[in-house]
């Protein structure tokens, strides 16, 4: 289809052209599909914040090949050191205290004093980035407080022709976005994912707990009200409205043109990987309201239900 790309090495080529000369490109990664951008350019980055109509005081996400790209930008303290050694790469980002000689574009981080950094895991970003000499600036493929792609066909459905280049790498095997822990001051947890509060305490040996009220210094982006399908939903529903689409979880329930099952086995990765396709495909059906019933709160349902609530606000 038009501007997807499948992973062949030409267009592996052509990809890589793009980032070198600012352009902006879509791109697979194991959580949901990004925007990619030299993270080190300030023409890069200030076309991803007008692609996606992003505030500029709502930071991104800087991507990295491995420990040594990161050591330029940023200091690595013990904690940050014990927890890269378990999760990454994968779907953890880490809030690390920027270095002073940085050549981070100051629009990326939104002038702070601190980096958001991630390694992520899938195949061809890794390969891409191993390909760069600089780290990419990643936010996810969607419009600002809309929901996040997880297909290149997700990404097409979002910007339409506005993004030339979507390399494709089929379904993002996760499908929410990653864990976002503070290790700058406070040990925190800013926004959950696929590694639990409850993993990352048991590889710093203490209890990590998720910041309750959004401090908007702390972090910018986690406005009230994001990953919307821009119709309303109820959640924990045990009733259902009339005309509103279902979304329910586990066996007990029958299949029906209003009804969608986020893991009829009740297996609660598969819901995660098909909350966003969900959202996604019921907001293209024409439906006016989405009812959910209540999705068990553990492990990465805790993520499952962060999305929702931002998604119902
Ligand atoms: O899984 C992911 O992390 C995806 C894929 C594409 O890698 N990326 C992603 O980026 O979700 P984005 O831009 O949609 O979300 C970045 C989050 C926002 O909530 C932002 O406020 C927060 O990270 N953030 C970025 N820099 C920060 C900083 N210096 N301090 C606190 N929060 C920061
Ligand atoms: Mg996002």
């Amino acid at each position: 289809m038009k501007n997807i790309y499948k992973n062949s090495a030409q267009n592996f080529n052509k990809a890589k052209k793009n980032l070198v000369k600012n352009n902006i490109i879509a791109v697979p990664t194991e959580t949901v599909y990004g925007l990619a951008g030299n993270a080190y350019s300030n023409i890069s980055v200030k076309k991803i914040y007008k692609l996606k109509k992003r505030p500029s005081k709502n930071p991104l996400i800087i991507h990295y090949y491995n420990l040594r790209s990161l050591k330029k930008d940023a200091y690595t303290k013990h904690e940050f050191m014990k927890l890269y050694n378990k999760f990454s790469p994968g779907p953890l980002t880490y809030i690390l205290k920027k270095k002073k000689k940085s050549k981070i574009s100051l629009l990326a981080n939104s002038n702070l004093k601190t980096i958001a950094v991630r390694f992520p895991k899938n195949k061809i970003i890794r390969k891409l980035l191993k390909n760069l000499n600089f780290p990419l600036a990643i936010p996810s493929a969607n419009l600002s407080s809309a929901v996040s792609p997880v297909s290149s066909n997700d990404v097409l459905d979002e910007f339409g022709n506005k993004i030339k280049f979507i390399l494709d790498g089929g379904r993002s095997r996760i499908g929410l976005e990653s864990t976002v822990i503070n290790l700058n001051k406070k040990i925190q947890i800013l926004r959950p994912g696929a590694i639990s509060s409850k993993d990352i305490s048991k590889v710093l040996k203490k209890k990590v707990s998720f910041l309750k009220k959004t401090n908007k210094l702390i972090s910018p982006g986690l406005s009230k009200r994001h990953y919307s399908p821009g119709i309303p939903i109820k959640l924990n529903c045990t009733r259902m409205d009339d005309k509103a689409a279902l979304i329910v979880f586990g066996k007990k329930y029958k299949s029906s043109k209003n009804i969608f099952n986020l893991s009829k086995n009740g297996n609660i990765k598969e819901a995660a990987r098909n909350l966003y396709k969900t959202l996604r495909k019921i907001k293209n059906l024409g439906f006016k309201k989405i009812n959910v019933v209540k999705i068990p709160n553990n492990k990465i349902g805790i993520a499952i239900n962060d999305r929702l609530r931002k998604a119902a606000y």
